[in-house]
């Protein structure tokens, strides 16, 4: 048998729209106020994508171009391209066949990947995978949501909490023993449906009773999520630095999904990490949901060290949750 390669990040590129969204806007809009959130949630701004004929593919394509001038190869050298999302532009085709028409990648194929707030992380497991594999050589895995389509700004529990934006990483065949080094990954079916949007799917298809009752919006029993947030989170981190015996000292970053500033506080706690190493950004963006690992990657970069061990771990609905190990190659 063939011996698996292993593959790395060679580029991060990002889309933020301007709009910016504040703790004081939201207050104009629902019973709420700034201290409220920034106590519990660490949010200060969320980013809003207002042109009404842009969504989640077009912010995709920003950062994959950004990705490929970064690296400088051109589009058509791309052979594959995943697109994490619950905000697709349409539920089908996929919001990755979209992108690959706005970028030019003729040659690559592509899908979406359904796995809310850890849709990135899964989404780079499953193209590393392809490298491993030897099946492909320059894959695109990008994290992409316009929440601000499916955020009901009368519901003051869920509202103030995502905001939109995409992130994108190039990765390729990793030949210098950094790279994505180990994955695990887990869900949990929740029949309760803590974390959803009732309507818009098969089960509930759009109808005039589906929006008058706000079906189509994000429904979350914000106290049930927390805690499994935090369990899961802080777990599943610990998990992947026993299984690869690393130490507090050996980890150079947590690269956390950023849902919650407290949920982030309890992982690097049961990590053992100071908060230098860990990387925040929940204050300027706001829950981007499959956004937010890259984004975290694309505001550290420049302060990323070749071979620095990070572990970026998530948690989101479905439940869904896990953590990656990789060396920094860039
Ligand atoms: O990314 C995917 C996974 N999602 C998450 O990880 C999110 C997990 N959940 C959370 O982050 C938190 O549960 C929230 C930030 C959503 C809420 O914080 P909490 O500390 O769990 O608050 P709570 O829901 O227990 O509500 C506490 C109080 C309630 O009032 P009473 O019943 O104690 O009088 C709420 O009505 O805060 C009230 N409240 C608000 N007050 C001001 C809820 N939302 C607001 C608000 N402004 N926006």
């Amino acid at each position: 048998m063939a011996e698996l390669k292993r593959s790395k990040i060679t580029a991060v590129g990002h889309f933020l729209p301007e709009k910016r969204l504040t703790n004081h806007d939201l207050e104009q809009m629902v019973d709420t106020d700034d201290e409220w959130i920034k106590t519990r949630t660490g949010i200060e701004e969320r980013r809003i994508l207002e042109d009404e004929d842009k969504a989640s593919a077009y912010m995709a394509a920003e950062a994959a171009k950004e990705v490929l001038d970064q690296r400088g190869i051109s589009a058509e050298e791309i052979d594959v391209i995943i697109v994490a999302t619950v905000t697709p532009d349409y539920l089908f085709p996929a919001t990755a066949c979209l992108v690959q028409n706005y970028i030019g990648a003729a040659n690559a194929f592509g899908y979406d990947l359904s796995a809310a707030c850890s849709g990135f992380l899964f989404a780079l497991t499953t193209g590393s995978s392809l490298i491993e594999a030897g099946t492909a050589e320059k894959v695109l895995v990008i994290g992409s949501d316009k929440m601000s389509s499916i955020v009901d700004y009368t519901d003051r529990s869920t509202c103030i909490l995502f905001g939109d934006g995409a992130g994108a990483v190039l990765l390729e065949p990793s030949d210098d023993g950094t790279g994505i080094i180990d994955s695990i990954q887990h869900s949990e079916g929740d029949t309760n449906c803590a974390l959803y949007q009732p309507a818009g799917g098969s089960l509930n298809p759009a109808s005039e009773d589906t929006v008058a009752q706000r079906q189509h919006f994000i429904k979350q029993d914000g106290r049930t999520v927390f805690k499994k947030a935090t369990e899961g989170m802080a777990d599943v981190s610990l998990e992947i630095m026993e299984k690869n015996n690393l130490s507090a000292d050996d980890v150079a970053w947590l690269v956390p999904h950023q849902a919650n500033k407290r949920i982030i506080d309890a992982t690097a706690n049961r990590m053992g990490l100071s908060s230098e190493k860990v990387m925040i950004n929940i204050d300027k963006y706001g829950n981007t949901t499959a956004a937010t690992i890259p984004l975290c990657l694309y505001d550290w970069k420049d302060e990323l060290d070749h071979g620095d061990n990070l572990v970026l771990a998530a948690f989101g609905g479905g439940y869904t949750w896990g953590a990656i190990y990789l060396k920094w190659g860039l």
